[in-house]
């Protein structure tokens, strides 16, 4: 049947029109798009969810479980990250119960790893009132420093296993596949194949993993060595075996 011109433009009116939603947060009705996020509403309407594992550059993977929020009707707490916004939800993402439970993963990574170069995570342990000692008896990951390669660091007792550096290696940026899981439960850790260095790897040192890292457990060799205390003099002549040519002034 042949449409007329009018019927055809209302019909691609409504093709085109954004469908909305409307759901509550915290008590306030926000309209949002079908197929965002909890964690993609609250932020587009000024509304804080702390984030460990997800990143805007990879895809989102519920590890962490530091952005649940209790959603009404629903028995478990939800993780913002990846649960989507659907019409009429409820949801609260400041209760009690979603403050301990957030607490609670906050000291139990405490305990077992070193935080010292994760100064958001350290925030939110603040914000949240974590107790650092609430766990003696966990034990900690204590894996040697691996620097087997020119361009960055592994420092793995510093890994919370959030996964952004394998998805960036991998379909989320670069396709190299240089790095992933390895282990099974308490031992699961990141590494390469056959626990090979870096440069026996597929590894091109684009330093993306580097970029996502939440923790320093990656860290550029520079910045590590600075740290260690080596003068840039002595950087550069480790790197190139040629002193840094002075400077010449303007
Ligand atoms: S090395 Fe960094 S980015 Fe990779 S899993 Fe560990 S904490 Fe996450
Ligand atoms: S940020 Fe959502 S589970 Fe980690």
């Amino acid at each position: 049947m042949k449409r007329s011109a009018t019927s055809m433009s209302q019909y691609h009116d409504v093709v085109k029109a954004p469908m909305t939603l409307t759901l509550t947060i915290d008590g306030k009705e926000i309209a949002a798009e079908p197929g965002s996020t909890l964690l993609e509403v609250a932020q587009a309407n000024g509304i804080e969810i702390p984030t460990i594992c997800f990143h805007e550059a990879t895809t989102a993977n519920a590890l962490c479980r530091i952005c649940v929020v209790e959603v009404e009707g629903m028995r478990l707490l939800q993780p913002a990250c990846i649960v989507q916004a659907t019409k009429d939800m409820k949801v609260q993402t400041r209760t009690e119960r979603v403050d301990r439970a957030r607490r609670t993963i906050l000291e139990m990574l405490s305990s077992t790893m070193d935080l010292s170069d994760a100064p958001e995570i350290l925030a939110m342990m603040d914000e949240y009132g974590a107790n650092r000692e609430r766990f003696p008896d966990a034990e900690r990951r204590e894996i040697p420093l691996k620097d087997d390669n020119p361009m960055y660091i592994r420092d793995y007792s510093k890994c919370l296993l959030c996964w952004r550096c394998v998805q960036v290696c991998a379909e989320d940026a670069q396709y190299t596949y240089a790095i992933n899981f390895e282990g099974r439960g308490y031992e699961t850790q990141i590494g390469t194949f056959f626990d090979r260095s870096i440069p026996e790897t597929t590894c091109v040192l684009c330093g993306q993993c580097v970029g996502v890292c939440p923790t320093g457990a990656l860290k550029p060799k520079r910045e590590f060595l600075l740290e260690q205390g080596m003068s840039p003099q002595e950087i550069s002549v480790l790197n190139t075996g040629r002193k840094r040519r002075k400077e010449r002034p303007d």
